[in-house]
Order: structure tokens, then C-alpha cells, then sequence
């Protein structure tokens, strides 16, 4: 194969450039030698929203968005969600290998011994008015914690880091039901070790004044399936938000409720509620055609279909419509799933939305199947951020243990006014500002 090199003609000097290529990228830095004079800058890129920029080597998740490829660590999310546990899948993000039965065994132990919240944290919940979004209250929750483990600062020890992503782990499912439990005006659950880290979810969820808490297996299963699905996918906006706020050594709380906070995005984590919204507003089977008009002349947008990535279907609907499948028989039959299922069969054979790619993504049924389950569509992006925490830390780790990485500070293009001086307030005219 010819030599791995860009060669690049400047017009402006008549000069070339030959820039190397590794592993389909160029470094951004060599375009800086490209100048007019030596006194210029040099040529930078520019990549508004990062649509073709690599911010960094990442060996945990691989993405084919034209093939529908998604695997972590190598192993198709197919096959993961077939024959893992969410756990299982944790380790594997985190480590970078699947668990032994040994290492699985104690990792599940090291986790359940840290579901607990400070009584202190519970009281930062009591705090929120009782209608509190639960993003907001997961997003401030996971800050305080900042507070009660001071130590997590020490961003370079393994072993303190070690601790802390067990921390996040464990405590995440905690935070999110009781911020649910708030939202209802119920006690809050403590969690149960003798559950599974779904099952201990349910209960902290539901359990009212029965003894035991007994989740059912079924829906237990859907839950863990949709956590192994939403753990990691590359370098998507609130990873990447992870990613820059720990850049500056930010503690790990501080930096997943950043990360938290970009996920609440409609256009994010918030999608899945968007398309629950977009399916009320449909109301009905017979209202579609006229929906998918409104669509194509602009005025209303086709939430949980596209994706920036994926440029075929977004392989993880295929695993989620299967598993919306299993929660139905439990939970019967839902009428937005009706609704769901003729306006994506419609939308899949409509040149228009065939044309742009527009295929059912991820979102599109997660958030019919926690509606399902009894969740408010405000729970949903909550539900989205138990297990991406997994994907924010393994992420933040590998940020944190590559040499090439240091504190995330873009350059910009400068298209604003030239030096300029001050005039006297009285004599100021007036501008005319936007
Ligand atoms: C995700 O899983 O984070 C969403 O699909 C968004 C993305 O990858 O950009």
C-alpha cells in the first residue's frame, strides 16, 4: 500500500506539505506548519459539534455506524446482551476483560457493600420540592457525594479510583429510586443485598409494606438487558463531557454529574422521554399519516429515529424492540406500542425518511417499555444514566491513563471585532444589538 502520507498543496505559497496518516487520522498539530509567512499561526481545523474529530485512542467501545456495529471490548452488544449481566458487562468496560466466576464474585460482594447512602445524602434529597424533575435531583445528588468522599480528589491514585467508580456503581441505582420515591411522597427503601442489582433497583422502587421485595424475573431481566445496552457508546456527548471535566483532575462525582447534566439534554439521555411526548401527541394510529406530513413540511421532528452515528438501524433497537416484546407479555399489551409499531413500519417504507437514514434508534422503544414498567417519562433519562455511569468511568479512566491526554482546551476562529477603545459613557452612541 502507498506510504501512509497526505501530501498537501498550499496555493497560497506554492509550498507542500506531507503529513503522516496513522490509524485513518491526522494530527490536528501538523496542519500548523502550513503558513503563509513565519510569523502566521498556521492552518488549524475546524469542527463545529466534532462531527469529524477524533478527541482521542479509546480501546473500549467500537462503533460501524454503516454496518449497525456496536461492541465493547470486542464483543458484539448482541452477544453481550444475549449471555451477560449487567455487572458482567461493568467489569468488562472497567477492565477491559470478561470476569472470571472469582472476579465476578467479588465484584458483585465489593458492589452491594456500597449501595448505602449516607444519611446525610438522604436528607440533601429531602430537600427538593416534591415535584423535582429526578435528572435534577441525580444530577445534584452525585455532586454532594463530592462532599462525602473528599479523598476522591486523589484523580491519580488507582486505588482510590478503584474505590470510588465502585462507589458510583453501587450507588446510582440507590439515588435514582429515591429521587422516585420522592417524586411520590413514599419512604425511601434501604437497599437489599440478598437481590441482584436490578432486582435491589425494583425493590428500592416499589417495595411498599410486604416483607420481602420479589421482583419479577421477566421484567428484572428487561431492566438488566437495558442497562448492558445503554453502558458505553464511544465518544457521545456526555461522555465526552466526562471526559473534558476530568481532563482538569476533577474529582469523579463532580465530573459524572457533569457528565449527568449533558445526558439530560433532549437531544441526549432525554430523547427517549421526547419520543414518549411525540407518541401522546399522536394519540392514535389514525393520527400518524397526518404526524409524518407534519414532519416532512417541518413543523414537528420524528423523535427516536436517526442517529449521528448510525447511518443503518441502530443495532441495540433490534435487541430492545425483542426485549419490549418480553415486558408486554407481562405487562400487556401498551397502546403507545401500537402507535410505535405503525409509525415505524410506515416510516421504514417512506422514501422520505428512508432517504435520510431515519431508522428507529435506541430511544425509540426504551421509552415505551419503561412506560411499561410504571415509570414517568421524567424517570427515563434517570434510567439511561445508572448504567452509562459504567461507560463515563471507564472512559474517565482510560483518560486518565493515556500519556497523550492532558487538560481538554479547544482553540476557536476568531470573527470578532478588531482591537477597539473604550468611549466615555456619556459619550457612548447607541448600538444596535441582537
Ligand atoms: C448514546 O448511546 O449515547 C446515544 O446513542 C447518543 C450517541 O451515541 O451520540
Amino acid at each position: 500500500m502507498a506510504d501512509d502520507i497526505l501530501s498537501i498543496l498550499d496555493k497560497r505559497t506554492g509550498r507542500t506539505y506531507e503529513l503522516p496518516i496513522q490509524d485513518g487520522t491526522i494530527r490536528a498539530m501538523d496542519l500548523r506548519q502550513i503558513k503563509t509567512d513565519p510569523e502566521d499561526f498556521g492552518i488549524m481545523s475546524y469542527d463545529p459539534a466534532f462531527l469529524n474529530t477524533a478527541s482521542c485512542t479509546s480501546r473500549i467501545t467500537f462503533i460501524d455506524g454503516d454496518k449497525g456495529i456496536l461492541r465493547y471490548r470486542g464483543y458484539p452488544i448482541e452477544e453481550l446482551a444475549e449471555n451477560c449481566t449487567f455487572l458482567e458487562v461493568a467489569w468488562l468496560l472497567l477492565k477491559g476483560e470478561l470476569p472470571t466466576q472469582p472476579e465476578l464474585d467479588n465484584w458483585i460482594q465489593r458492589v452491594k457493600y456500597h449501595t448505602m447512602l449516607h444519611e446525610t445524602t438522604k436528607k440533601f434529597l429531602e430537600g427538593f420540592r416534591y415535584d423535582a424533575h429526578p435528572m435534577g435531583m441525580l444530577v445534584s445528588t452525585v455532586a454532594a457525594l463530592s462532599t462525602v468522599y473528599p479523598e476522591a480528589r486523589n484523580v491519580l491514585d488507582p486505588e482510590i479510583r478503584e474505590i470510588e467508580i465502585i462507589r458510583l456503581v453501587a450507588k446510582m441505582p440507590t439515588i435514582a429510586a429515591y429521587a422516585y420515591r420522592h417524586s411520590l411522597g413514599y419512604p425511601y427503601v434501604y437497599p437489599d443485598n440478598d437481590l441482584g442489582y436490578a432486582e435491589n433497583f425494583m425493590n428500592m422502587l416499589w417495595k411498599m409494606v410486604e416483607p420481602k421485595y420479589v421482583a419479577n424475573p421477566v421484567l428484572a431481566r428487561a431492566l438488566d438487558i437495558l442497562f448492558i445496552l445503554h453502558a458505553d457508546h464511544e465518544q457521545n456527548c456526555s461522555t465526552n463531557t466526562m471526559r473534558c471535566v476530568g481532563s482538569a483532575q476533577t474529582d469523579p462525582y463532580l465530573a459524572t454529574a457533569a457528565a449527568a447534566a449533558a445526558l439530560a439534554g433532549p437531544l441526549h439521555g432525554g430523547a427517549n422521554e421526547a419520543v414518549l411526548k411525540m407518541l401522546d401527541e399522536i394519540g392514535s394510529k389514525d393520527n400518524i399519516p397526518a404526524y409524518i406530513e407534519s414532519v416532512k413540511a417541518g413543523k414537528r421532528k420524528l423523535m427516536g429515529f436517526g442517529h449521528r452515528v448510525y447511518k443503518n438501524y441502530d443495532p441495540r433497537a433490534r435487541i430492545i424492540k425483542w426485549t419490549a416484546d418480553r415486558v408486554f407479555e407481562v405487562t400487556g399489551a401498551n397502546p403507545k406500542l401500537e402507535i410505535a409499531l405503525e409509525l415505524e413500519k410506515i416510516a421504514l417504507n417512506d422514501e422520505y425518511f428512508v432517504k435520510r437514514k431515519l431508522y428507529p434508534n435506541v430511544d425509540f422503544y426504551s421509552g415505551i417499555i419503561y412506560q411499561a414498567m410504571g415509570f414517568k417519562p421524567a424517570m427515563f433519562t434517570v434510567l439511561f444514566a445508572i448504567p452509562r455511569v459504567v461507560g463515563w468511568l471507564a472512559q474517565w479512566q482510560e483518560m486518565l491513563e493515556d500519556a497523550e491526554q492532558k487538560i481538554a482546551r479547544p482553540r476557536q476562529k476568531y470573527l470578532g471585532y478588531g482591537e477597539r477603545h473604550v468611549v466615555p459613557l456619556e459619550k457612548r452612541l447607541a448600538h444596535a444589538v441582537s
